[in-house]
């Protein structure tokens, strides 16, 4: 054996913690990006055009100037679609690529401009003369709900038990509302499609999408061509956050209707401003809210009804707004509950997943209803929720009749409290705040319990393509994208795990519809559940070939194959893995697999309300202190501490990085990034200018992530891992609830503050106010 062969353990198999196999060349800039791609001779460049009104009638759209423009070569309008008008990714109809007769928000696409250069197209995209008839528009929630708009999609109720009798029995009763705002992804790389045509009806878009396969349906549906004609490819995307999920749809048809009508490669990449203003956004929230508990503070009864902003088409909210009800217990028992979806139609942007999918505006009820308990009883809000946790005996169900299995809340929450030294940093914070001073503290600290697979069912589902050449060299594909969390890092080191191969062997190489058909967006969080397991099944596939191979040409019981650091033992003799692929290759082994997984044990009925639509939940706790400077509102966060349940990890240091991530969007979801529209419905906050993201200097002066080693996934996942994308966002609800905490110092504990989300400096001081007077 070669030197470097006589180690006996592979580099970089699971639980490793092995970099994100494109770290160096995201810091260099040498990882190649959609618009990295050389382009063809020829290639045009498209821009849309959008609309300056939230609500009209087009009585006439001139596009006499744009045509005339230096460079134009076309313009598309609705009538340039050979198929079908419409990008609904769930068969609604409802979601037009050019409006038509009418638009329903401000910066709804109406046609596209298709140029010798990009600055072209945009330039003369502003040419166009349109002739508006204004119609009354609905904005918000509230408006919408004046303004009987409708739902965009059918609503959900959820209930158990008899919340109604519950609530006038029970001995105290709280009824409230919170506004809890949206989010835009905020993605580096922005939306961006580029289209190249290829004989007959044949279209190669290359895409920076979470849902090849979608983008590959929606391309062939609006070409009215069979999906075979259609391949999308991803490499990676410099982010997505769910905002890649269905938006990039539109792009990639518009880029292929050109490319096919002009014969020319096309590409589609919208500035910031307009990729802000014309795709959607996390949904935000209206929710009211009544909960009925005893002296306690246990928790007898839940109604709410969770109204969020659609926006002018149904795209995910449906999901969406479903999963805002399944999440709206967290981590609590409700022994009778009545919860209600209401996805109203309003003129905006439609909105669509974000980290989470609907999540986090279920959490922050469920922890809201805490708050609320605890100041009424004066008892300080970690033990509310200790009082209402999930327990056994009947105190296991949630209000989707799924049983809690694996309830680890309670042990996480104690460790936590623990080493975070929760009760001394609280009296601290008491005693700090009790001197009267103008800066204040709060201290929170918060569960998350997070249902893992999509609940649509069938979108549980996941292929893979494995070949090892007859070098040796392996080459990877399955159905996910990465976007940055490090899907394909984490699927190699299964491979590289299985193979008993050094994990640089394994070449990861780009999503193509091509090659892993008909697969599920990277979303859900399930990315590597389920690509991770269809990789696992190709290569146990081979290797059981490899097994019989060895055993029949050696002569020998298949016991004495094994496959060891980058190398098989047969008997007593090793032979280097190359080798070895070139004898079974010699012998005419099949050396590639299609591997597919689907989840077992769940299902869903959306009709009775009843089911199990997750695999398995995710834990997680934070303890978040701030200050709060009382005169302005202004705040800081002093120092998080995070205890987060991956299960036994794929890859720790990826998964500290999914939680440290997760949780910086979410306290920037909570804190700074507000969405603004105007009263005619233009979005103002249409850039990093006037939308603030967390910066590097807003993260916590200290920030201590740890993971509970001892969790294993009690299902049979990958390796017993457990997901990692969004259950951690939830953990920003921490420092939400210690502002919360800080403002309610300035009237003695007395009141539940009631902050609306975004808490932004000015709605803490205005809080503050509220509570002083
Ligand atoms: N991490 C990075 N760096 N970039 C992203 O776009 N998206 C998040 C999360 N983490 C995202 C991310 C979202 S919304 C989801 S659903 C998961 O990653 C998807 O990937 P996974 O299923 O492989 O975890
Ligand atoms: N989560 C994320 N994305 C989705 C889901 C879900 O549950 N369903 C459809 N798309
Ligand atoms: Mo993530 S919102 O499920 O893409």
């Amino acid at each position: 054996m070669r030197a470097d062969q006589s180690r006996d353990t592979i580099k970089g198999g699971v639980s490793k913690d092995l970099r994100h196999d494109s770290a160096i060349k995201h810091v260099t800039g040498r990882a190649d990006y959609c618009d990295d791609i050389p382009e063809p001779i020829g290639t045009l460049h498209a821009y849309l055009g959008l609309s300056t009104r939230a609500h009209a009638m087009i009585r006439d759209l001139d596009l006499t100037a744009v045509r005339a423009a230096p460079g134009v070569v076309d313009v598309l309008t609705a009538r340039d679609i050979p198929g079908v008008n419409d990008v609904s990714p769930t068969g609604r109809d409802d979601e037009p690529i050019f409006a038509t007769e009418k638009v329903e928000f401000w910066g709804q696409p109406m046609f596209a401009v298709i140029a010798e250069t990009r600055d072209a197209a945009r330039r003369a995209a502003k040419l166009v003369q349109v002739d508006y008839e204004d119609l009354p528009h609905a904005l918000d929630v509230k408006t919408a709900q004046e303004a009987g708009t409708g739902y965009v999609t059918p609503p959900l109720t959820l209930k158990r038990g008899a919340a109604v009798d519950a609530m006038e029995q029970a001995r105290h009763r709280i009824k409230g509302q919170m506004a809890v705002g949206g989010q835009d992804h905020l993605y580096l790389e922005g939306h961006i499609a580029f289209a190249i045509p290829g004989e007959d009806d044949d279209v190669v878009v290359h895409s920076s999408t979470q849902h090849p396969s979608e983008a590959q349906h929606m391309v062939a549906h609006v070409l009215g061509v069979p999906s075979n004609a259609v391949t999308i490819n991803v490499r990676r995307m410099g982010g997505g956050f769910g905002g890649k999920e269905t938006q990039m749809n539109l792009f990639c048809a518009v880029a292929a209707v050109a490319a096919k009508k002009l014969n020319r490669a096309v590409k589609l990449r919208p500035d910031r401003d307009d990729d802000m203003t014309a795709t959607g956004k996390r949904h935000d929230f209206v929710i009211d809210y009544e909960v009925g508990f005893d002296d306690d503070g246990v928790i007898q009864a839940v109604t709410g009804d969770f109204a969020a902003r659609c926006g002018f088409s149904s795209d995910l909210s449906g999901p969406v707004t479903d999963r805002a009800l399944f999440h709206a217990d967290n981590a609590y028992y409700y022994p009778n509950v009545l919860l209600n979806s209401h996805p109203l139609k309003t003129n905006t942007v439609s909105n669509t997943a974000f980290r989470g999918f609907g999540g986090p505006q279920g959490v922050i009820a469920a922890e809201r209803m805490i708050e609320e308990i605890a100041y009424h009883r004066g008892v300080d809000s970690l033990e509310i929720r200790k009082r209402n946790f999930y327990g056994e005996n009947g105190r296991d169900v949630t209000p989707y009749h799924q049983t809690v299995e694996d309830n680890i809340a309670p042990r996480i929450v104690a460790e936590l409290e623990h080493t975070a030294d929760y009760q001394a940093r609280r009296r601290a914070v008491l005693d700090w705040n009790a001197k009267g001073g103008i800066i204040r503290k709060g201290i929170a600290l918060t569960p998350v319990k997070f249902g893992i697979s999509f609940t649509a069912t069938w979108y549980n589902q996941a292929g893979a393509l494995l070949h090892i050449y007859s070098d040796g060299s392996i080459h990877l594909n399955h159905g996910g994208t990465e976007m940055g969390q490090g899907l394909n890092t984490k699927i190699a080191q299964v491979v590289a795990d299985a193979l008993q191969v050094d994990f640089d062997k394994i070449k990861i190489t780009k999503t193509t519809t091509e090659k892993v058909p008909n697969t599920s967006a990277t979303a859900a969080s399930s990315g590597s559940d389920l690509n991770g397991m269809a990789a696992l099944d190709a290569a146990m596939q081979i290797k059981q070939r490899l097994i019989d191979f060895a055993a029949q040409h050696w002569k020998t019981d298949a016991e004495n194959v094994r496959f060891v650091a980058n190398a098989v033992q047969i008997g007593d003799e090793t032979i280097p893995f190359a080798d070895f692929i070139r004898a079974a290759y010699l012998a005419r082994i099949h050396l590639s697999a299609a591997g597919f997984y689907k989840t077992p044990k769940i299902h869903w009925n959306r009709d009775t309300g009843k089911g199990r639509p997750f695999y398995y939940y995710a834990y997680g706790a934070a303890c978040s202190e701030v200050s709060v400077d009382t005169l302005t509102g202004e705040y800081r966060v002093e120092r998080t501490d995070i205890l987060h349940d991956v299960g036994r990890s794929l890859n720790p240091i990826l998964d500290k990085g999914q939680v440290e991530g997760a949780f910086i969007q979410g306290m920037g979801w909570l804190t700074t990034e507000e969405l603004w529209w105007d009263k005619q419905g233009q979005l103002r906050t249409h850039a990093p200018s006037t939308y603030k993201i967390p910066l590097a200097s807003d993260r916590p002066r200290e920030f201590n992530v740890a993971f509970a080693t001892w969790s294993e996934n009690r299902e049979n996942t990958i390796k017993r891992s457990k997901a990692v994308g969004e259950p951690p966002f939830m953990l920003g609800i921490s420092v939400f609830e210690a502002l919360s905490h800080a403002v309610a110092s300035v009237a003695n504990y007395k009141t539940c503050p009631r902050l609306d989300a975004p808490a932004t400096p000015e709605r803490v001081l205005m809080a503050v106010e509220r509570l002083r007077g």
